[in-house]
């Protein structure tokens, strides 16, 4: 597809997509020898280096790879967190490197749902309050989303705690409430960065299982992980991260 075909495409930053205009939908990811260095001094480091990578609406990708080998470096340019500082970086066939911050802010908050690995819950607020945060552009009233969130939080079971602040919960409960509001504004792609890493065995068990159900209901889930568990599941599309470089792994 050139380069400026997306002019044409659908807007996939409107958050009242069906998922038929998914199927128009090239691809979930495109990325095209895309790097990512940084300059500490005088020293350059090259955390993402040639990077190439199709996704497609419906994959389940998994990326393992060493500490330091530049996995968070590479999925939060893919969430639009991060600029590459080379290449062609493709979401939803969206060039999101081409537009300012502005842009990339709102098309974040629609396209992906992002799960950390210490769960980055706002500590002030409430479990429902914390799936509502990333809800705030929408136009729906206030007890429509309350109600939203809600049933975000029946999905990853835990309405029954929709009153509690972070410290109240378990971790696995936290990365719960994390996975309800990655899910906010129903983006097609979750990004989860060693999600199952600071969980115990049934916690770790539980989001595997949210991960794995939530792309059998149509998202793009692309992990960043070690987890043998989530590595050995059937048709996963496995890659391995080193030094910057990505490299099939089958
Ligand atoms: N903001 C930054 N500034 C400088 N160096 C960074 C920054 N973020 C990551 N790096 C470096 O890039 C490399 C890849 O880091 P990272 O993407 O966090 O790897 P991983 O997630 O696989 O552990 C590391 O050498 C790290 O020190
Ligand atoms: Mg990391």
């Amino acid at each position: 597809m050139a380069d400026d075909d997306y002019l044409d495409a659908i807007d996939y930053t409107r958050d009242d997509l069906d998922i038929e205009d998914l199927e128009e939908v090239k691809h979930a990811v495109r990325l095209l020898d895309v790097h990512r260095t940084f300059t500490m001094g005088k020293t350059e480091i090259a955390a993402v280096s040639g990077v190439n990578l199709i996704v497609d609406v419906g994959d389940f990708v998994v990326i393992s790879g060493k500490s330091g080998s530049g996995k968070t470096t590479l999925l939060n340019i893919i969430g639009a967190i991060d600029l590459a500082t080379h290449g062609r970086v493709f979401v939803m066939d969206v060039p999101i490197n081409d537009y300012d911050e502005s842009f990339r802010a709102s098309f974040r908050l629609n396209n992906t749902g992002f799960i950390f690995q210490s769960y980055n819950l706002v500590s002030t607020l409430t479990a429902v309050e914390n799936v509502l945060f990333p809800m705030q552009l929408s136009e729906k009233s206030r007890s429509e989303l309350r109600e939203d969130a809600m049933k975000l939080l029946e999905k990853v079971e835990m309405d029954h705690r929709a009153e509690h602040l972070p410290w109240q919960l378990s971790s696995g409960e936290q990365q719960r409430i994390a996975i309800a509001r990655a899910m906010a504004n129903d983006p097609p792609i979750i990004l989860a960065d060693e999600p199952t890493a600071n969980l115990d065995g049934a916690s770790g068990q539980m989001i595997r299982e949210l991960l794995i159900k939530l792309n059998k209901e149509g998202k793009v889930v692309i992990v960043m992980t070690h987890d043998e568990g989530i590595l050995n599941q059937p048709n996963i599309h496995h890659y391995k991260m080193d030094r910057g470089v990505l490299t099939r792994h089958d």
